[in-house]
């Protein structure tokens, strides 16, 4: 095992049994791993974590994702619609708190047509510098090409599972196809482009996760977010079990290893389920963190996963707190627009 990362360190791709293998190593091992990792991260990004912002503007949703809470067949759930003006008053808050990028994610919700998000982002873009990714999932390509155009840097579409069978099985209204050729129109549009998978779903097996850390490769991704299931109980998936987070933790190690220079966040379900593996992701290959903007009125409603809200805050007491937490890692918070490292 020892001997794969070596390799893959010198550019090596290993393959899918190479990978189970070390996905389903010993303790010693896994340190080693994460060891690994770490250096890797710190070859590139040194000890910066990267802040990004994220504005949850709207819980509608038209997919029937089987994990999802946002899913359109959740009647129990209130659905709200950030309007327009009101995100671009949220970037703008966002600005003078120091952030310099921001992320709009949504449930695909048509009724914000290309043209309120071009407005949208052309109001973020005359506040200032700072990069827009968005997360809006699956649109016409005229779309992807429009927004572009006005100056979306990024965009976010997580593959979720590169296992065809069990894509078709969790999101019947799609096709994993129908997600790799998407992922491609936005590369050739120049956006830098995420993606991503879930660890723990039920159906998957190890061989699986470790397609999914080969699909990231041979997407070439300027970032990925890696994040555990976390069974939502108005969901066809409510009794199941919770993901690993040590295998989430190894997927990510595995990731920065052999992708390098990607943005990898440690994402929020990650923390979710446990407070101390966010930090252990820093550890283990992360170098991202994204953190919700939008009040708290919306950000109860946009519920993915179940998660714990905690106390209401500013966004100024909240970046505060997030330079205490990214310093008692021993980690500098780096405030810039945190581009890819690949283009
Ligand atoms: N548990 C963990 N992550 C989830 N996502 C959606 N539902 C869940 C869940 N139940 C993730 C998906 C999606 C992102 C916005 O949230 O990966 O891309």
């Amino acid at each position: 095992m020892r001997k794969t990362i070596e390799n893959m360190l010198r550019g090596y791709t290993p393959s899918v049994a190479e990978l189970v293998e070390i996905l389903n190593c010993n303790s010693e091992n896994t340190t080693y791993l994460f060891d690994v990792a770490h250096e890797v991260t710190k070859e590139y990004f040194s000890d910066w974590v990267y802040v990004r912002g994220i504005i949850e503007f709207s819980n509608y949703c038209r997919c029937q994702c089987a994990y999802c809470g946002l899913n359109r067949d959740n009647k129990k759930i209130t659905r709200y619609r950030m309007d327009p003006d009101e995100i671009i008053q949220i970037a703008e808050e966002a600005y003078e708190a120091e952030y310099r990028t921001v992320v709009l994610q949504s449930g695909e919700d048509i009724w914000y047509t290309r043209e309120k998000i071009s407005y949208i982002i052309r109001g973020i873009k005359a506040i200032g510098d700072m990069a827009i990714t968005l997360s809006v999932g699956e649109r016409d390509y005229e779309d992807y090409v429009k927004w572009k155009q006005d100056g979306v840097d990024r965009f976010l579409l997580k593959h979720e599972t590169s296992n065809e069978r069990l894509y078709k099985k969790l999101h019947p209204h799609s096709e994993l196809k129908r997600r790799l050729e998407i992922l491609g129109q936005l590369k050739k549009l120049k956006y830098q482009v995420g993606s991503g998978f879930l660890i723990g779903l039920p159906g998957q097996n190890t061989e699986d996760i470790a397609r999914d850390i080969l699909l990231l490769k041979k997407l070439n991704v300027d970032m990925a977010g890696i994040g555990p299931f976390i069974p939502h109980e108005q969901t066809p998936l409510g009794k199941e079990k919770t993901g690993s987070t040590w295998m989430t933790l190894k997927a990510l190690a595995l990731s920065r290893i052999l992708l390098k220079n990607s943005h990898l966040p440690a994402t929020t379900a990650l923390s979710t389920v446990d407070k101390i593996d966010s930090s252990m992701a820093f550890r283990a290959g992360a170098n991202v963190i994204m953190k919700k903007l939008e009040p708290y009125k919306y950000r109860r409603l946009y519920e993915i996963y179940p998660k714990p809200l905690g106390e209401e805050k500013t966004i100024l007491q909240e970046k505060e707190e997030l330079n205490e937490y990214i310093a008692h890692m021993g980690k500098r918070a780096n405030w810039s627009r945190g581009d890819s490292l690949k283009q």
